[in-house]
Parts: C-alpha cells; structure tokens; sequence
C-alpha cells in the first residue's frame, strides 16, 4: 500500500508556556486534495501548518511525508524535504525592495547551492519558468514592478507564483485571504483552486471564512483547542457542526464575520 502523501499521527504541541498548540491529532491527506482548515482564534490552525515544514516542532507523534517523519530530519535531508512544500502567508512575506521577477525565483532557492542562491546565479531555465508562472497569474506586465508597489491581490499572486516556482508536492497557504477585499479574495481563491488541480497538488488552506472553505475545499477540517472535532466534505459540515467547531451558533457567527 503506497503511504499518503502526508500523514499526522497522534500530533500533539505543547508550547514553552505550556499553552497546548495541538491535542493528538491524526489526519491524512492524499495527493490532490484541497483542504481547508477551519476553526476558531487560537484553535491550531497556524501552529498544524507549521509544523508541517518545520517553522515550528512539535512534543509527539509524527509528521510523515510520503511515509518519512519530517519532525525527526535536519541538514541536507530536511532542506529537501522542505523543497517539496511551498507556503503561501497571509502577509505575503515578499522582499519588498526587490522585483517581482525576483521574489518569483526566491522559490528556486531551496534547490540552489547557497552560494549560487546568494548571487542571483538562476538558470535560463528558472527565468523561463519564472516569467510563464508571472503569465498564468496575469502579473506579466508587472516583471519589473518593485513588489512594494503591488496592491495587496497582486502580491499575494507574486506569493503564489513563488510558492510555485517550488513545485512542491504540497502547498501549504496560512489565511491567504485574510488580509484581501473579497474581489481579490476570490481572485486568489479561484487561483490557488485551479493552479493546484491542474498540477494535482495537496493544498491545506487556514481559512478564517466558513463561505469559502464551503465553496473551494473538497474536505474541511475543523479545528478547536487544538483538537480535529470535524473532517469532512463541505456537505457534511452542518449548522450543528459550525457549533462544535466554534463554540458558537452558526447564526451567530454569520453575524461576527458581518461586523468584522
Ligand atoms: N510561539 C508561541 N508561543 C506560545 N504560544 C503560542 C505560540 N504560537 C501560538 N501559541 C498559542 O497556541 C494556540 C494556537 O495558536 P495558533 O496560532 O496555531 O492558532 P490559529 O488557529 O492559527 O489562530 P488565528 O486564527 O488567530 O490565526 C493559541 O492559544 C496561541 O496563543
Ligand atoms: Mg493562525
């Protein structure tokens, strides 16, 4: 039996300040899924994903990818492993100063020496490759545009073009949308949903809007103190089960994300 593209296996987290981060928490997700991650303020949702690449480590169990536990590598194995996972934040976390051009090939990166890395040296195939993801966003008139000067959808597409830019196997976006308008929210959405099926990338998606997990996930995972109190297709996902997930009725939460 081949092993799922990424498999927790009874995570937990307990942070230095002993706020418990994730509670036993098993889950897998196969090639081509697109996942959301749902779940109220401070349920998990950042520390599951980070844990994922190693932003953070986890107290027990084990993250495997294709059947190797990420938690336990370091050096070269690692940084490859981590090569195969692209991140998309919600800030962006673009190099403001630079161009567009050049904050697409920063995904390169991960599969440069780092010295060839530290002064620029891509190949023409990188370029190549940089310029026609720039095209699929509809950002290539913007090659040369300094990334400080994008609006926020555009840079969040600058985000996206990088991640790619990894071919990663799995893609990891942390509230790509929060920070956006809901035209460029949608944009983005419609961008991350298509890109991701037309490659068959596993995509994980925190989403603080119920709407759009319903809308672009094929599977919901509902998260609360750090526990999977939901996992299942957006049908499944009931007013009964909103009310698990946040605590609160489902009526009264349309309402919050009204006023917020
Ligand atoms: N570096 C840290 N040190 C201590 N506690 C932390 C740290 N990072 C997160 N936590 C705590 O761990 C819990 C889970 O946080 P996490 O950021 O994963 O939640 P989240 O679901 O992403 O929340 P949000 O929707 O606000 O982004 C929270 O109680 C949070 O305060
Ligand atoms: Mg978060």
């Amino acid at each position: 039996m081949q092993e799922p593209l990424l498999r927790f296996d009874d995570v937990s987290k307990v942070y230095r300040n002993g706020v418990q981060g994730l509670s036993h928490v098993s889950f897998s997700v196969e090639a081509g899924e697109f996942v959301a991650v749902i779940g109220p303020s401070g349920a998990g949702k950042s520390t599951l994903l980070r844990s994922i690449n190693r932003l953070q480590d986890i107290t027990s169990g084990r993250v495997l990818i294709r059947g190797e536990d990420i938690s336990r590598e370091s050096g070269r194995k690692l940084r490859a492993m981590r090569a195969g996972i692209g991140m998309i934040f919600q800030n962006y976390n673009l190099v403001y100063r630079l161009s567009v051009m050049q904050n697409v090939l920063h995904g390169r990166l991960g599969y440069m020496s780092s010295w060839r890395g530290m002064l620029g040296l891509y190949s023409e195939e990188d370029r190549e490759k940089a310029a026609a993801l720039l095209e699929e966003i509809q950002m290539g008139d913007f090659l040369n545009a300094r990334a400080a000067d994008l609006s926020g959808g555009q840079k969040q597409r600058v985000g996206i073009a990088r991640a790619f830019m990894q071919e990663p196997e799995l893609l990891l976006c942390d509230e790509p949308i929060a920070s956006l308008d809901p035209s460029s929210a949608k944009i983005i959405m419609d961008m991350l949903s298509a890109m991701t099926k037309r490659r068959h990338m596993a995509c994980l998606v925190n989403l603080h809007q119920i709407d759009a997990a319903k809308t672009y996930a094929g599977r919901i995972i509902g998260l609360r103190r750090g526990t999977v109190v939901f996992d299942g297709p957006p049908e499944a996902l009931t007013d009964a089960a909103v009310e698990t997930i946040y605590g609160v009725p489902a009526s009264e939460l349309a309402m919050k994300e009204c006023v917020s």
